[in-house]
């Protein structure tokens, strides 16, 4: 089916192009590989270049061709070493289609900065070649290009952008509706006797009434439990495991909406993935109260709460970290207080206020920590104050913990996955002490295979991944790694490809994620067909009317959130495209059409081999429109780098071949006949 070809977004003006949107991949001297390296917590990075958010790292001696189209003017990078107190002068050359147009030296315990200007105007390609100078470089030595970047002119961007090479989609969402509409998970998980809070999202024009129906009715046991129309807000506490079967209903002049809700008090919790906000991406290490309570604030008044957001999740940086107290003032102080306290930093006066103001709003309250000594960003970890850390979080309030491994390296014991295991089954236990429900997210990129025991180990989610960042080389590789997760994700433990990189996010100066919006959708549909959580990581008093889309679109929310919560698989590929699927809880399937090259191409959806027989409908999701009855073959034009997701719904005849248990027993198939292929 060829689809309808609706243009919208020209290309956006680009003043410069940092170096985590390089093509970083074409070595032609040394060995290994330049990264694109997070520079602000780089552990061994100079000073100059910490000061910037990323940075290259390569090796020395090393020599990298990174292709710009003949469209830039210059290039600017701040110059350093990388090195653990090893010695090293490392000399620095920049090359523009072969000429040196630039060249420096640098030496381990350079404070100065030492900037790399260059003229690389009319260049095809331009070269960053580092090597040993003056006697040499130690083993394990590196040249870092803190801040790199490529100034174009207005309006041009790299040769391999998605915007030169096809349409952009614009808003796809339709606009909120005024008939009311219950949204968010219809299932809660909760220990017995444990804190409930949950604020209950729904949508539609004012006045809204939003009921919950069932309270009372099986009264003893549900006599803990309180809502508050006034605030939506449902609280209290159940004592006895079981299922609470309740229901809830928005109705407004318009009629009248209603979701079966569940609460299910027993051992497992976070029973859907955790959707919220986080302050990573949108603030780094200049998070404050002030801006979390902004967040919380902004996370109701825009609406985002009615779609069923609920985390504020504070990250790295809300401690005192004496190191950096010389660049910043406010993060002057001990890292513990008399009693091993972890002491929170000046901008965040009363941890436990911040925690009651967010709770006020009916949201949770997320923290952040390391298993090691230390956090990525040198603040205290929880390393060997594990039971005190779970308890003080506990007393302010928190509901939420990412417990990052950063420095754990420096005192990690043992080897390969009970390496890996033991600092988060230490936290686990720690918090599972405590007399409210913390979930607990892990966060180590991927190691060891986490996706198999991070639930063994009281984990709720793990990150699969390093850092995603706002570029299509950094979620498209995250993408890839999620193939073989499924098998793992399920209610109460969820594979987590890194926060969202949609509106604007703090490495592009607050601006606009630098993803095309192509590549957005990708971002957005990939992250709920794989069930993961959904943490917005920009500045809320920001969003655009585009990222707002992204965002509030129930029925992509829906996929994310589906009580069965098994993730999708890539059950067909091609040459240049893949189609990923799950099964829904009630018989349907999610399926993702996703285009990897950069130009519209038809993706094909072969029903049939992935044992989906007969009629099936077909729902376009972004734009909640059905597209008809296909049978055998589904196929849809999509736009370079984009996803078109769609749910299929069995239609008189349509059903599931006898052999196939769900649609994911075509990726079951897929990955096999790779692994034989190999062998
Ligand atoms: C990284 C982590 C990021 C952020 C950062 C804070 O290791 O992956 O998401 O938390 O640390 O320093």
């Amino acid at each position: 089916m060829k689809r309808s070809t609706k243009h919208t977004t020209a290309p956006a003006a680009v003043h410069y192009v940092p170096a985590e949107m390089f093509d970083v991949t074409r070595v032609v001297r040394g060995e290994g590989v330049c990264e694109v390296a997070c520079a602000a917590i780089e552990k061994r990075f100079s000073t100059p270049a910490k000061k910037h958010f990323f940075g290259l790292r390569t090796p020395v001696p090393f020599a990298v061709e990174i292709p710009v189209g003949g469209d830039a003017a210059a290039f600017e990078a701040s110059c350093g070493i990388d090195a653990a107190g090893a010695p090293g002068t490392v000399a620095l050359k920049v090359l523009a289609d072969g000429r040196e147009v630039w060249s420096g030296v640098v030496a381990a315990g350079d404070t100065a900065d030492l900037k790399a200007r260059a003229d690389v105007s009319g260049a095809q390609t331009f070269t960053l070649v580092a090597e040993p100078a003056d006697g040499g470089a130690g083993k394990g030595v590196g040249a870092v290009w803190g801040g790199a970047k490529l100034l174009y002119a207005d309006g041009k961007v790299l040769p391999n952008d998605v915007r030169r090479t096809s349409r952009q989609l614009g808003i796809l969402t339709p606009p909120e509706r005024p008939e009311p509409r219950v949204n968010g998970p219809c299932v809660y998980g909760v220990r017995p006797g444990r804190p409930i809070l949950f604020r209950v999202p729904a949508t539609g024009a004012a006045p809204l009434r939003v009921e919950v129906i069932g309270l009372g009715l099986d009264s003893p046991k549900l006599a803990g439990l309180s809502y508050d129309p006034a605030t939506r807000i449902l609280s209290g506490r159940i004592d006895e495991p079981g299922d609470y079967a309740l229901a809830i209903r928005a109705t407004n002049r318009l009629g009248s909406d209603e979701k079966p809700f569940t609460i299910r008090v027993g051992e497992t919790i976070c029973l859907t993935p955790a959707m919220g906000w986080s302050s990573w991406n949108a603030f780094a290490g200049s998070v404050s109260d002030e801006k979390v309570r902004t967040a919380a604030d902004a996370l109701v008044a825009t609406g985002l709460a009615d779609h069923g957001y609920a985390y504020v999740n504070v990250d790295d940086f809300w401690q005192n970290i004496p190191e950096r107290a010389k660049e910043d003032p406010d993060l002057d102080g001990p890292l513990r207080d008399a009693d091993g306290r972890i002491a929170a930093n000046r901008r965040f006066p009363d941890m436990k206020a911040l925690a009651d103001h967010i709770h006020a709003k009916g949201l949770k309250a997320g923290i952040y920590s390391s298993p090691g000594p230390f956090t990525c960003g040198r603040a205290a970890g929880s390393w060997q104050h594990e039971e005190l850390d779970a308890k003080t979080f506990a007393e302010w309030g928190f509901d939420y913990l990412k417990h990052d491994w950063c420095f754990y390296d420096d005192v990690a014991f043992g080897s390969d996955v009970l390496r890996a295991m033991y600092p988060y089954l230490v936290m686990g236990a720690a918090l599972r002490h405590q007399k409210r429900d913390i979930v607990l997210s892990l966060c180590q990129y991927g190691m060891e295979n986490v996706s198999a025991w991070g639930r063994c180990v009281g984990g709720q989610s793990w990150r699969t991944t390093g850092d995603v960042f706002d570029t299509w080389s950094s979620v498209s590789a995250a993408i890839e790694k999620q193939k073989r997760l499924f098998l793992y994700a399920g209610p109460g433990a969820w594979n987590d490809p890194d926060m969202l990189c949609v509106g604007a996010v703090c490495w592009n100066d607050g601006k606009e994620s630098r993803l095309a919006p192509n590549e957005q959708y990708t971002h957005v549909s990939m992250w709920a067909l794989l069930a993961a959580p959904l943490m917005i990581g920009c500045d809320l008093t920001k969003l655009s009317p585009f990222t707002r889309s992204l965002l509030t679109n129930d029925e992509v929310i829906e996929i994310d959130q589906d009580e069965l919560g098994k993730a999708a698989g890539c059950i067909a590929e091609g040459d240049g495209w893949e189609v990923w699927a799950r099964p829904l809880a009630d018989g349907s399937i999610a399926a993702g059409l996703y285009n990897k090259s950069g130009f519209e191409r038809m993706v094909p959806f072969d029903l049939k081999k992935a044992g989906l027989l007969c009629k099936w409908l077909v729902r376009d999701v972004w734009r909640q429109e059905d597209e008809g009855v296909f049978m055998g073959v589904y196929e849809a034009s999509v736009p370079g780098h984009a996803t078109h997701l769609v749910r299929l719904r069995p239609c008189r005849c349509g059903r599931l071949r006898d052999d196939v248990t769900d649609v994911r027993d075509a990726a079951w198939r897929l990955l096999r006949e790779k692994d034989l292929a190999r062998v």
